[in-house]
């Protein structure tokens, strides 16, 4: 794999140290193309390539579902992880008590909280929640797992596969939050028995703001009831029968109306470099330049606290320090892109990194070594 030509996909290494996709990733050029493309046609061209453009993004939906292992039916496009989690929470009212981890990002959380759900909080051993403690943590009034993936804040990667047959084994429906995970660490909602699947393409999937999905299994379709409709939700929109309520059992019936086409497209674009690169070239790669960052920063002596195992490494380093935003504001100054998140600095590393990002990044955090 030539991982230069992977790096000039992404402009914004010439400027910058960006060690940040954990925060907001830069679009890849594939990705931006394909926004960019529509805005374009539209400006050209108005609304008369409206049919193409449903073509177009019901393409994007089949692609989506191939990367995670679904079918278009179960897929919808999204504004965030937000949005995608009330679709869900609104779907699951009134099931029972949802399970979730003390450390998640609020989109994992609120939602639930929102509408009166009863949300158990499971503390982490350290930074990871271990299948084991999860599975103590499981009572009769247990019906719904919440669980990002990997944790914003720690960089903590679950075994999906493994908490999916916990949810088996103890018939709980599981919902997953991959927005710190797509892209980059494969995902087959088959295997993993995820029932609900939630994310947002500004991270990890390179595609930018507006550009989220959520995938809904099919038993589920039939079930329950869609909370939220629009005129696209029927069996035949065409008809623009203002009074039919025959909704298809799709998860894009939840879209309501047109697509957002510009950021669906993006998306796709985004998923065509991944598929270009290779699912286990992308996660070898970040996986390899997570350790190789981890490494030097316990060789240097800082304080790293997100899991180096590589069975549980995400691309997600998290140095420990009170000092958080003063050295974040010194890195930033000499372009190096980092954040601060919960116990300290969150540093990230994506395919557009290299060795030499890191080690620049090593450097002036040695030369800033006395404010952790
Ligand atoms: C795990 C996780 N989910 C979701 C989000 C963002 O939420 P939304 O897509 O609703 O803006 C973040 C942002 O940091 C996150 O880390």
């Amino acid at each position: 794999m030539n991982w230069n030509d992977v790096r000039k996909e992404f402009p914004v290494c010439e400027k910058y140290v960006y060690l940040n996709p954990a925060g907001g990733s830069p679009l890849s050029t594939s990705a931006a193309k394909e926004g960019i493309r529509f805005y374009n046609e539209m400006n050209q061209f108005g609304d008369t390539l409206y049919e193409e453009w449903m073509d177009q993004a019901a393409c994007v939906r089949d692609k989506l579902a191939k990367f995670i292992g679904a079918t278009p039916e179960e897929i919808a496009f999204t504004s965030n992880t937000s949005q995608g989690m009330n679709f869900v929470s609104h779907m699951l009212k009134n099931k029972g008590n949802v399970l979730t981890m003390k450390n998640e990002f609020p989109s994992s959380t609120l939602p639930w909280l929102n509408i009166g759900f009863n949300v158990v909080m499971i503390e982490p051993n350290g930074v990871y929640y271990p299948i084991n403690k999860i599975e103590a943590s499981i009572n009769s009034d247990t019906r719904i797992l919440v669980s990002s993936y990997i944790q914003y804040s720690t960089g903590f990667r679950q075994d999906l596969e493994a908490l999916g047959n916990l949810c088996k084994k103890y018939n709980l429906i599981f919902v997953v939050n991959a927005t710190q995970a797509m892209g980059i660490f494969p995902i087959d909602v088959e295997k993993s028995n995820i029932d609900f699947l939630v994310f947002s393409g500004l991270k990890w999937a390179t595609a930018g703001y507006g550009a989220g999905g959520l995938f809904i299994r099919k038993k589920w379709l039939s079930k329950l009831k869609l909370p939220f409709v629009g005129w696209q939700s029927v069996v035949n929109p065409g008809l623009m029968d203002n009074q039919q309520t025959s909704l298809r059992p799709e998860a894009s019936a939840l879209e309501g109306g047109c697509p957002s086409f510009p950021t669906v497209f993006a998306l796709g674009g985004a998923i065509d470099l991944f598929n270009k690169i290779g699912k286990k070239n992308v996660m070898n790669r970040v996986l390899e330049l997570s350790g190789y960052l981890s490494g030097e920063l316990i060789k240097y002596d800082f304080d790293v606290i997100s899991p180096i195992d590589e069975a549980h490494r995400s691309g997600i380093v998290m140095i420990k320090t009170q000092n958080a935003p003063e050295i974040v504001r010194c890195l930033n100054e000499k372009k190096i892109i980092v954040s601060s998140r919960g116990a300290g600095i969150r540093v990230s590393v994506s395919i557009f990194n290299n060795h030499n990002d890191i080690d620049i990044f090593i450097h002036e955090a040695k030369s800033v070594q006395h404010l952790f």
